[in-house]
């Protein structure tokens, strides 16, 4: 009952008590029976009473609780829901609210998991992003940009980018990205861990409200590390190229000068002449011979023509040249292949693989040397293994003895007609046939080159 003297009712309960005890004042002096006026304000007053509880629970309570509910939702939770018995306007308006909370609810997933999909993004960009406001805090920073530049992330959020960002040319970026209010890029270089030199990109977006006002920029850090290198690469190699190439013009041309200023009036001198003129011309065929097969081998789209192959069959086309030139060497030179080795693969690049690592086996092997040429089935590999006891290689030089141009002793290669393009040119058929290659070599030992091509090249 004390329910019903609420602050809502209260006013009412106390007008209505006030009109009855008026009523009852003014009416008692003209009635007679005061009994019966009494009792029907008494009655009057109970049904009032009985009317504002009615009114109390189908009405006030419900919407009390519809309006803590809507309170709930405005919190942001959108669980709450309104659970009441009733009809009508009442039930009306509960079930909209639920319906809302309902809404606000899918809303809130759908808003979670797409910020969530944006974090992971950012966060598994292979890019360094910074997001900074207009005034210069930074509001953003993903996890590839800590990786860089160490700290965490609580140290960059909310702060000044030059206080905590400690590089000139990222200050420089993001002062130029603000200032002509386009994209800028830079590019530096920094020292990880003190040890290796990396090179980064750094592109300043600026940002722009629906106005066209200036909101921030995005700083993008790309590693460019691989790209500097291959462009280094590229670089030394033309340049060796040049070189390799200058040699034997240089001296062609200087002989054949020679010859028609009149130097070759003495027969023995023009034979001697015309023969160095023809081995510089040698040597440049053989360069350019290679520099042309390592550049098919690397042009996009290049094609291996795959055969089934015999490698009885294929060592025994290359074996006769190869065996005059043992002999002509002075070394003892043995062949062991397996019985019915076959071999999905591309038949001259084989066979450029087994000339080269021969070549090098009989150039670097002393007289009276040996070298061996073993041809073996493996569980998924075809193993070819060239072995000699020459010179062998430092180790200090194996690392580099793939590389273009490499060449242990620069003269000596020479001398056997070498280009320094030999181990390149077999590495790169080895890695296009998805095999693997390694060696082994111990100084004035000898050396034994291993070559694994698989026995079905994948498609
Ligand atoms: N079997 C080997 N024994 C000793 N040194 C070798 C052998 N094979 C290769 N090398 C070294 O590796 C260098 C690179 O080999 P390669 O690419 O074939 O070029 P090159 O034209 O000089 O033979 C050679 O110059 C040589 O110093
Ligand atoms: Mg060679």
């Amino acid at each position: 009952m004390s329910r019903i003297f609420t602050r809502a009712f209260f006013p009412y309960i106390v007008g209505f008590t006030l009109a009855i005890i008026l009523t009852t004042v003014f009416l008692a002096p003209l009635t007679e029976n005061k009994v019966m006026l009494i009792s029907v304000l008494a009655a009057l007053f109970v049904t009032l009473l009985i009317m504002l509880l009615h009114f109390q629970e189908r009405f006030i309570k419900p919407m009390r609780k519809v309006t803590e509910t809507l309170h709930d939702i405005a919190r942001g939770n959108y669980r709450a829901r309104v659970h009441f018995q009733t009809t009508g306007d009442v039930a009306e308006l509960s079930n909209r609210v639920n319906q809302l909370a309902r809404y606000m609810s899918e809303i809130s997933i759908q808003e979670k998991m797409r910020s969530e999909q944006l974090a992971s993004v950012i966060d598994n960009t292979e890019s360094g992003l910074v997001l900074i406001d207009e005034k210069g805090y930074i509001h953003l920073v993903n996890s590839k940009f800590l990786s860089i530049f160490g700290k965490r992330e609580k140290d960059y959020n909310g702060y000044l980018y030059h206080e905590v960002i400690d590089n000139e040319i990222i200050h420089q970026t993001v002062h130029d990205t603000f200032l002509y209010e386009k994209n800028v890029k830079e590019e530096f270089s920094y020292y990880n861990g003190g040890v290796d030199k990396n090179y980064l990109e750094v592109l300043g977006v600026p940002i722009f409200s629906s106005r066209n006002r200036l909101k921030g920029a995005v700083l993008v850090l790309y590693d460019i590390t691989e790209l500097k290198k291959l462009e280094g690469m590229r670089k030394d190699f033309v340049a060796n190229v040049s070189h390799e190439l200058k040699t034997p013009i240089t001296s062609i041309k200087g002989f054949a000068e020679t010859l028609l200023d009149g130097g070759g009036d003495d027969a023995q001198v023009r034979e001697e002449f015309l023969q160095i003129i023809y081995k510089e011309s040698d040597r440049l065929q053989l360069l350019i011979d290679d520099l042309l097969r390592l550049s098919q081998l690397e042009k996009e789209g290049f094609q291996l023509a795959v055969a089934e192959l015999d490698m009885h069959s294929l060592v025994g086309d290359i074996l006769p040249p190869i065996k005059h030139k043992a002999e002509r060497e002075g070394l003892e030179f043995s062949v062991e292949i397996e019985e019915d080795v076959k071999l999905e693969a591309d038949e001259e690049k084989v066979k450029q693989i087994l000339i080269n690592l021969l070549d090098n086996a009989f150039n670097y092997t002393p007289e009276q040397g040996e070298v061996w040429l073993r041809i073996a089935e493996e569980e998924e590999y075809v193993h070819i293994q060239v072995e000699d006891t020459g010179i062998g290689i430092a180790k200090e030089a194996l690392p580099r003895i793939f590389e273009r141009f490499y060449r242990v002793d620069k003269a000596r290669s020479r001398n056997t007609g070498g280009t320094g393009l030999g181990l390149a040119i077999v590495k790169h058929i080895v890695e296009v046939h998805e095999g693997l290659i390694n060696i082994k070599s111990e100084l004035n030992e000898g050396t034994a080159i291993h070559v694994y091509l698989p026995k079905q090249i994948k498609a």
